[in-house]
């Protein structure tokens, strides 16, 4: 008897907690949607399932409102708490309440994708495959040309790419002194690579691709760029370059980690010749921090190729001694996919698009040009790249000041007013030593270099949610703390560096 009591009584208890903490997760989806207050009266959906977005249209003026976490209090050194300043928006950024809905709703149906028998199973798939299109539609690639893989990252994208398309480890790459480790690395490892220099003001000296195409006349057979710089939010003109690569009979393979959620990205020009053959981004720098990312190239080549990693789902066949493999894309999709990961890409884009590439673009010209003002007027302060005309630039800003540390400023802002920014060089050493004036002989003492110790720069980035009043409270915060550590040596604030 009292054995059945106390069975009954967790149960209750259970349910009862239960009930708390399906109470508790909707309130607090309520509460972040924010879904506009109609002054109509809705009928009752025929479900009871959530239909939250569907009327919501999002826009650049609204979509702070749809971004997780951005009023979440994160905790300072003194113990107080308040939302964060994020300001690192090129690194990675939040999840977009209508992407994480996406992915929450196909949970619903998910099974496994290419191979099982079930309705769920079924579903999973095909959505899978008809998210190719809508990546190939979002960079606007000609289905009858291009097909795309998906990939963890643009990192992972990349060398998937340079391990397929390298053939020997005398092959010659084009790439520049801008580009971040992931797109200079995968291919330095591989094979060999010469690199167009940049100008004094950072930019690619287009130039000097000619020249380099020139003077290794038919032996580059591929130029390898990225659409916007990660330092100096610099865009780059990839259709000029497509023209001169395929004047010189190489292929563009564009790194497009940070264009893809700040312009409207394009794999066709104005004619043939200026087409992009290859694209890599990631999901993560676009609102969906699921994984996910995509290889976009021409299927003609693509199939030529082999992939890196072997294994399922990539065979038509498999005997004792003989394999036949499947075509692209799926060749290069070995094992079980990311498919929460695709989901909330393909939601993304949707996203994207849906407010706009102009408005985002206005949006982070204004942003650019406020902040860049603000730093202007700061006394010691060093901008990197050009601060006149900054219509080729996406929303990165770098900035030093003579007198202070970069890595202590930087950390102090984090850990003291809750500002997000990134400080160092960025996975991108060659191009960031040039910015700061910093030879390659004097950059090989820093390999041992700690923290403070290593020269850097402290970066702003943007996001489609960041808004004007925070730029001013951010360069508010900046003058208090650089006013602290002027005026009170003892916090070690001092520049021990000539940079
Ligand atoms: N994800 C790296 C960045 O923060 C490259 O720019």
């Amino acid at each position: 008897m009292k054995k059945i009591t106390k069975k009954i009584l967790c149960m209750l208890l259970a349910l009862a907690m239960l009930m708390t903490l399906m109470s508790g997760c909707t309130q607090k989806k309520d509460e972040q949607k924010k879904t506009p207050v109609s002054t109509q009266q809705t009928e009752p959906s025929e479900t009871d399932e959530p239909t939250p977005e569907e009327d919501v249209v999002y826009t650049i003026d609204n979509i702070r409102d749809y971004v997780i976490g951005v009023d979440e209090p994160v905790e300072l050194a003194d113990g107080t708490s308040r939302p964060m300043i994020n300001f690192d928006n090129a690194a990675t950024t939040p999840v977009l309440l209508p992407v994480l809905d996406a992915v929450d709703r196909e949970m619903k149906m998910y099974g496994s994708v290419g191979r099982g028998f079930s309705p769920k199973s079924n579903h999973t798939t095909d959505l899978y495959n008809a998210t190719r299109n809508t990546v190939l539609e979002f960079v606007n690639a000609d289905p009858s040309i291009y097909t795309c893989f998906y990939v963890s990252n643009t990192t992972d994208g990349l060398n998937k790419l340079a391990s397929a398309l390298v053939e020997s480890e005398d092959d010659l790459i084009l790439a520049t002194r801008m580009e971040h480790h992931a797109n200079d690395l995968s291919w330095r490892e591989r094979c060999q690579v010469i690199y167009a220099e940049v100008d004094d003001q950072g930019r690619i000296q287009y130039d000097e691709i000619e020249r380099l195409l020139e003077e290794n006349e038919g032996k580059v057979k591929y130029v390898t760029v990225t659409a916007a710089s990660n330092v100096t939010g610099y865009v780059t003109d990839v259709h000029r370059i497509a023209k001169m690569a395929h004047e010189h009979n190489a292929q563009i393979i564009v790194d497009g980690a940070q264009i893809v959620a700040h312009r409207r990205f394009s794999m066709m020009g104005d004619t043939p010749e200026e087409n992009i053959d290859f694209l890599v981004f990631s999901a993560h720098k676009m609102y969906s921090p699921f994984g996910g990312g995509a290889v976009i190239g021409p299927w003609e080549t693509l199939v030529q190729h082999m992939p890196e990693f072997y294994g399922g789902g990539i065979v038509k066949l498999v005997r004792d001694y003989d394999v036949a493999y499947k075509s692209a894309p799926e060749v290069y999709e070995a094992g079980s996919p990311n498919y929460p990961g695709i989901v909330g890409m393909a939601a993304a884009m949707d996203i994207l698009n849906e407010i706009g590439f102009d408005r985002i673009e206005e949006h982070e010209k204004k942003l650019n040009r406020r902040l860049i003002d603000g730093l202007g007027k700061l006394d010691n302060v060093i901008i990197y790249g050009d601060t006149e005309n900054i219509d080729d630039r996406v929303g990165v800003v770098t900035f030093n000041f003579s007198d202070v540390n970069s890595f202590v400023l930087a950390a102090r802002m984090a850990n003291n007013s809750g500002v997000a920014t990134r400080r160092g060089a960025f996975c991108a050493h060659p191009y960031v030593w040039r910015m700061m004036g910093i030879s390659d002989e004097e950059a090989a003492n820093f390999e041992n270099c700690v923290d403070m110790n290593t020269p850097g720069m402290i970066r702003v980035s943007f996001g489609i949610y960041n808004t004007e009043e925070e730029v001013d409270q951010f360069l508010q915060i900046l003058e208090d703390t650089l006013k602290e550590f002027r005026e009170t040596p003892s916090l070690g604030g001092s520049a021990n560096q000539e940079y």
